[in-house]
């Protein structure tokens, strides 16, 4: 079947209605882009583009390696890049414009399974032919970059649907949209200072990650990330749940929560929360862990704020926070990656005094267009749930991965933790957030690895401060379990030449 046949022209999902919202209007002051886009010289056009990307995507099948001349060709392309940019990128990874679904081919020629898809963005991998369709229609607005001021229909759809779904189980009511994640947190921040008369104070987990601004950098617990940043935010770390302690790590964080509220009352303006850790480890928590902590917030006037920047879409429900049934503790909730453009969520109580938030950019029309079609995908392709897409993608994982530890188990030792415990627990992550910890979780044979994997043909990054861990953010919209088996089979090559 051809992908555009079940594709909707654009909007049927974008309009206000489809998100839950009350109606923009009559006919006459309807968003045009829909009934464009139905137009059958507009639809030809888009059918006939589409046709042929799916003939250049045809040459894309599996991984191989770089052609005999593209090693000269990447080399030339990281230079230019380090040139430009100052410093060499992370990967030797430039694109060639070309993928197919969690293939991507790079300007060696070679071509790789994307097991990251750019930090949990490109949900739907490379070149979908509904995500390149509604990028289409989106190019056929008047604006290409939407803002506060001046925006299009579309754009208060996308919010529309946020707070439709994030209100499905939490008192969520309002939205603010912006281009990244730390731009949505700095605004979260400022609602939660606003909300408390300016409390200096933020609490937040250990290992958390928040994103790049100054105060950011500050939150987010990684020295590295803050080099020669002066610092001037106060923050008061709590242990993340450590599953090997059981209750004894909720009782523990509960104490140093306590401590921190008694020596600072009033001083708190939030606790920042990611639920599965992203950059920190993947590291999973139950409800039993968040709910004391919650209340007892919630007990000193300290609002509630989950960044689910990395979690949003990935978990077996659409929030994470609606997994653990904690969405009603939500004061303020940040989001962003998949959905392409970010959003800060918070409650009618929560909502700030004109003037705090705003800014030129919303996002690019194309980035509503493409994360409402996302969106809409995810909410109605059987993707969540116990027996959802992404249940059984992470349970195609697991098997894998304890079929490779079963193989090689001196690959997977126990892996070192705090206070001279271990654990044997070397796969973990929920959903599609998962992860693999191979000789013991050491950081220098762990990114060895990395690039071993690259270069055989696998793109993943770390994740953890130690232990560390491979992580694996598959384009979930259209990885099938069965990929795994070549993933695998890729994996198990690297690994043994880095042992
Ligand atoms: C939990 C979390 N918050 C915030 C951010 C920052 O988002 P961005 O990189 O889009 O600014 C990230 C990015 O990885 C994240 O994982």
């Amino acid at each position: 079947m051809s992908p555009t046949s079940t594709a909707k022209p654009v909007d049927s999902s974008a309009s206000p209605s489809a998100a839950g919202g009350s109606s923009v209007g009559g006919a006459a002051d309807a968003p045009v882009l829909p009934s464009l886009a139905a137009n059958p010289a507009v639809r030809a056009a888009i059918d006939a583009i589409l046709k042929e990307l799916r003939a250049a995507q045809a040459t894309i099948t599996g991984a191989r390696p770089a052609s005999a001349d593209g090693a000269a060709t990447m080399a030339q392309w990281v230079s230019r890049t380090e040139a430009v940019r100052g410093r060499a990128p992370f990967y030797p990874y430039l694109g060639t414009g070309l993928g197919n679904g969690a293939l991507v081919q790079l300007v060696d020629g070679s071509v790789k399974w994307d097991m990251i898809e750019g930090i949990g963005v490109h949900m739907f991998g490379h070149g979908d032919a509904e995500m390149v369709e509604a990028a289409l229609v989106a190019s056929l607005s008047d604006l290409l970059m939407q803002g506060h001021l001046q925006f299009n229909a579309d754009s208060t759809a996308f919010a529309e649907f946020l707070v439709a779904e994030a209100s499905r189980s939490s008192a969520i009511k309002h939205c603010f949209v912006s281009n990244s994640g730390c731009m949505v947190n700095e605004a979260a921040l400022k609602v939660c200072q606003q909300k408390t008369n300016a409390a200096p104070r933020v609490i937040a987990f250990q290992d958390c990650f928040m994103g790049r601004s100054t105060t950011m950098t500050q939150i987010g617990d990684g020295p590295a990330y803050r080099q020669g940043v002066a610092l001037n935010v106060q923050v008061d770390y709590m242990p993340f749940y450590e599953p090997e302690l059981g209750s004894r790590s909720t009782e523990m964080t509960l104490w140093h929560l306590r401590q921190v509220l008694d020596r600072y009352p009033k001083h708190h303006s939030c606790f920042v929360m990611e639920l599965v850790q992203g950059e920190g480890g993947f590291n999973v928590a139950p409800r039993e862990f968040f709910l004391p902590l919650i209340e007892l917030c919630r007990d000193r006037g300290v609002p509630v704020w989950i960044d689910e920047v990395q979690t949003f879409g990935r978990t077996p429900t659409m929030f994470a926070f609606e997994g653990l049934d904690l969405g009603r503790f939500a004061d303020v909730v940040t989001m962003g990656k998949m959905s392409q453009a970010c959003a800060c969520l918070f409650t009618e109580a929560m909502n700030p005094k004109p003037g705090l938030l705003a800014g030129t950019f919303t996002a690019s029309t194309a980035a509503f267009h493409v994360g409402m079609r996302a969106l809409s995908k995810l909410k109605s392709g059987g993707f969540y749930g116990a027996q959802g897409r992404i249940a059984k993608l992470h349970e195609a994982f697991r098997t894998r991965a304890e079929a490779l530890v079963r193989k090689h188990p001196q690959w997977f030792p126990a892996v070192p933790l705090p206070f001279g415990r271990s654990t044997t627990k070397v796969i973990g992550g929920i959903g599609g957030m998962m992860r693999l910890t191979p000789f013991g979780g050491d950081k220098e044979r762990i990114s060895a690895l990395l690039k071993n994997m690259f270069e055989d043909g696998i793109i993943t990054l770390g994740c953890g401060h130690g232990p560390y861990h491979v992580r694996f953010l598959p384009p979930i919209g259209v990885m099938k379990p069965e990929h795994f088996d070549a993933v695998f089979e890729i994996l198990e090559r690297s690994l043994a030449r880095s042992s």
